[in-house]
């Protein structure tokens, strides 16, 4: 049976192996076992047969405004739709009515687009989100596409 759920603490080490493989290919930031447990409460995954086949997460940067981050789903079932669920599940069932905007930096364009996303200018995104690319090897030269969608 194919779930979705809030993540729990045990199902760090599988999170970790389903990002590992679009962490190599510089698709997603790189975790740690120590982050995720810090942010698991901002997971949602999506689990076949207890197995978590895909994850997301939300996190909130202002009163208004929160990102999706670490959306991945194991390549054996994308284009089932599942990306999709995940994401609208993420913004249907967040606790915080008072989130307004969720932006999000991805390569994948189209499929964010197919959700309302709109594309924006990278800079108008308030400074303090950029905290997190210090970790990442692209910093100095970051070529992913920033898009809104707003509530
Ligand atoms: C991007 C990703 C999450 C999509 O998940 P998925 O489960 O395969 O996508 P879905 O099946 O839900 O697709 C939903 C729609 O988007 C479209 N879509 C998905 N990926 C697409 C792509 N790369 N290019 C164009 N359209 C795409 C699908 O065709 C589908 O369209 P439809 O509604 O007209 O049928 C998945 O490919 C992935 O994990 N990629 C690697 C990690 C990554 O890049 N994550 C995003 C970081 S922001």
């Amino acid at each position: 049976m194919r779930i979705i759920r809030g993540a729990a603490f045990s199902d760090i080490n599988q999170i970790l192996a389903l990002i590992d493989v679009f962490v190599r290919q510089g698709l997603l930031l790189s975790k740690t076992s120590y982050q995720l447990s810090q942010e698991i409460n901002d997971f949602l995954v999506c689990e076949d047969d207890d197995k978590v086949i895909a994850c997301v997460a939300l996190k909130k940067f202002s009163e208004s405004l929160a990102e999706i981050r670490t959306l991945a789903v194991n390549p054996d079932f994308q284009g089932l739709g599942i990306g999709r669920d995940l994401v609208l599940n993420l913004i249907k069932t967040s606790p915080d009515s008072s989130i307004k905007n969720i932006f999000v930096l991805t390569y994948e364009e189209m499929f964010f687009a197919k959700l309302g996303f709109l594309k924006i200018d990278r800079n108008s995104l308030p400074e303090k989100i950029w905290t997190d690319c210090v970790y990442c090897s692209k910093h100095d030269d970051c070529d992913e596409i920033a898009m809104i969608l707003s509530l």
